[in-house]
């Protein structure tokens, strides 16, 4: 049976991209991946869920009556996320993979650990979401790539292919920055109907929004990934023609 997407070997050694355009992109998403980890994580943790809903803060007035357990699944979510999108970067630094290769291996673990715990975490919130059937596909099926990409990485990295476990990487991170790139669609699409000369109101704007964001804030971070991979020469896919 033919398969829809194939993998390719397109070099055989790992490359080695420098330069001051990637620089600028890692520390893009370097300081990117900790804003959104001061600005929209660290707030649930300042006060109780139900202090903050009345303040108004992002979505703690969903989960400030949720069961306990939810509740603490949602918790477990943000320190999981948080410490998966603040440590990714620091693995891509090529410095510190080559100076420090056991300081590499311990980030790269912590990393996992907090992938796994954000990840069952958001299956077990997605469901609980207001926004309904939408992003209990688009965040469940996101859940399940985060984990099914570290899962490759991990194992791939077991077999010592390091080409394979840099190209699942970076999958796998693409999909953790979803919580950055998440946070830039969100805007935009609330005030698009303003941008179109639309009539403007709160609730359907942001039922609209959320109608896309589910899937928009993952699904073109995927295809970036894919490019990066082939132009690193790493084991790539591709759709045959
Ligand atoms: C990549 C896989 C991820 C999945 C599947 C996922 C899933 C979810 C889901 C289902 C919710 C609740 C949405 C709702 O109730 O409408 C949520 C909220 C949240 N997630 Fe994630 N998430 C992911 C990554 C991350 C990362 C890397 C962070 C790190 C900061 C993060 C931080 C948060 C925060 C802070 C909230 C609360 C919403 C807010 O205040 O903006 N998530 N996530």
């Amino acid at each position: 049976m033919t398969r829809l997407i194939e993998p390719v070997r397109t070099a055989p050694a790992v490359a080695r991209p420098g330069g001051i355009r990637s620089r600028i992109g890692w520390t893009f998403v370097l300081l990117t991946a900790l804003a959104i980890v001061a600005y929209a994580a660290t707030p649930y943790f300042t006060a109780t869920l139900t202090t903050l809903a009345g303040d108004g803060v992002g979505l703690a007035s969903t989960y400030a009556d949720a069961a306990p357990f939810v509740q603490g699944a949602f918790y477990a979510h943000i320190v999981g996320g948080a410490v998966a999108l603040a440590l990714g970067p620091l693995q891509f630094w090529r410095g510190l993979r080559d100076r420090a290769p056991r300081v590499h291996r311990w980030v790269g673990r912590t990393y996992l650990v907090g992938v796994a715990v954000g990840a069952v975490a958001g299956l077990i919130i997605a469901p609980t979401s207001r926004a309904g059937y939408v992003a209990f596909f688009g965040f469940g099926a996101l859940a399940v790539l985060w984990l099914v990409t570290a899962w490759r990485a991990y194992r791939a990295i077991r077999r010592h292919d390091v080409p394979s476990h840099q190209a699942w990487m970076i999958r796998n991170y693409a999909l953790t920055y979803s919580a950055v790139t998440l946070r830039i669609w969100l805007p935009l699409l609330l005030l698009a109907p303003l941008a179109l000369g639309q009539p403007w109101e709160m609730e359907t704007a942001f039922a609209d929004a959320y109608a896309a964001v589910p899937f928009l804030a993952w699904l073109p971070n995927l295809v970036v990934a894919e490019w990066l991979v082939r132009r690193r020469g790493l084991p790539s896919y591709r759709l045959p023609v």
